[in-house]
């Protein structure tokens, strides 16, 4: 289980260390920086993939994710923001610690004049450690720069160098499992986990199509696979917890995938009519709290299951259904949950034990609301 997360110079984040239980809830008032730390998770887990440059890339480049403000902040009182903007080599770094294993990574700016393309942030430092917190003796690999060097069984380093390219991340380019079998385990944990984030339900959503299906015990980012989704849920035995949910949800309603000429298809019968109704048929709430339910009753749950705002555009009846479903998720598997939705958070606090991480914002700057130092988890960044 991850226990820390550390984000520095992520857009809003600063300098942010929160703790990690089992069921984490994120909330904040608007622009608090709850999106950018769904982002910034995604952002770590595009790095196992090497697909943290591209996101960058996608985001803008990495100048325009940096925090724009001072480099130490603003402190308190003060009225006009000023000075330099940042003095030392600036790096976005990013960083996990879960009861076997730790991660960080710094990205930051080409040596100017060794390229041309100079905004393309570069792996400066790059460490996976043993056991909860970062200490020299617990590194198992170590990058620095384009040189990967690695902990051998006895516990020195071993004599071999290997050399990455600097856009490359030591997650995903270094894979000899004799150097540092380690790497793998990480790299393949952190590749598991999933993300969740708006449904689209509009008219020509993938989710309301028939598809060809096939077996799927991981629900497509997008939802396309819904029909075969839910299919394979009733198919591994979980048939009776599916209609539960559901009818929970809406009181009298059953879902059923229908097969026909090899497609599959959505339907839900629903109290009152005569004949069930089609994907392309539901609303947009029902389509979207069932494609919750495909996500969250996966027959393979991921180390770490993150969800944006999975209250969007549910009716606040709902929620208490979809709250049960998460709690229900939670045994399984570990999950963060950003949301803003007060009655979501105060369901799951009453079925279940939620750790509660109140985002605000303070001169710009993100902050846990409340913590203290002595209340901050203990986090050191590699140096570069
Ligand atoms: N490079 C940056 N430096 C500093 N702050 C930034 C940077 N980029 C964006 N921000 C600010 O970060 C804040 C957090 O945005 P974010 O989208 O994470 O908020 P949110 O909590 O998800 O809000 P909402 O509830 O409205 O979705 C915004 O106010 C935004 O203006
Ligand atoms: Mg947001």
């Amino acid at each position: 289980m991850l226990t820390t997360l550390a984000v520095e110079n992520y857009r809003s984040l600063r300098d942010l260390v929160l703790p990690l239980s089992g069921l984490t809830v994120v909330t904040g008032p608007n622009g608090s920086g709850k999106s950018s730390l769904y982002r910034a998770l995604r952002l770590l887990a595009d790095a196992s993939r090497n697909g943290a440059v591209a996101a960058l890339a996608r985001e803008g480049g990495l100048p325009s994710t940096l925090w724009a403000g001072p480099e130490n902040g603003v402190r308190r009182g003060t009225s006009r923001v000023e000075g330099k903007v940042h003095s030392k080599a600036v790096g976005l770094r990013l960083g996990f610690a879960g009861d076997e294993f730790g991660y960080a990574l710094d990205l930051g700016f080409p040596v100017p004049g060794r390229t041309a393309f100079n905004l393309d942030p570069e792996f400066k430092r790059e460490v996976v450690w043993s056991g909860p917190a970062l200490r020299p003796s617990a590194l198992l690999a170590d990058r620095a720069g384009p040189v990967v060097r690695t902990r051998v069984s006895s516990g020195a380093w071993g004599d071999d160098r290997f050399k990455i390219r600097m856009t490359d991340s030591m997650l995903s380019e270094f894979a000899d499992p004799r150097a540092c079998p380690e790497l793998l385990v990480l790299r393949e944990r952190i590749r598991s986990w999933r993300f969740y984030d708006h449904f689209r339900t509009d008219a020509d959503a993938p989710a309301r199509q028939s598809r060809i299906g096939t077996r799927t015990p991981v629900l497509a980012h997008d939802g396309a696979d819904l029909a075969a989704a839910l299919q394979t849920i009733i198919e591994v035995g979980r048939a009776a917890d599916l209609a539960e949910v559901v009818d929970a949800a809406f009181p009298g309603s059953a879902v059923e995938v229908r097969e026909q000429d090899g497609l599959l298809s959505v339907e839900l019968r629903q109290h009152g009519l005569l004949r069930p109704l089609s994907a392309a048929e539901l609303s947009d709430g029902t389509l979207r709290f069932l494609l919750w339910v495909a996500a969250l009753l996966t027959p393979r749950p991921p180390e770490l299951l993150v969800l944006n705002e999975p209250e969007t555009s549910l009716h606040p009846d709902l929620l208490p259904a979809l709250a049960t479903l998460i709690a229900t998720a939670a045994k399984e598997t570990q999950l963060v949950v950003v949301s803003h939705a007060r009655p979501l958070i105060a369901a799951l606090a009453a079925i279940t034990d939620v750790g509660t991480v109140e985002l605000e914002k303070e001169y710009g700057e993100t902050k846990v609301a409340g913590q203290g130092r002595l209340d901050r988890p203990p986090w050191g960044w590699p140096s570069r």
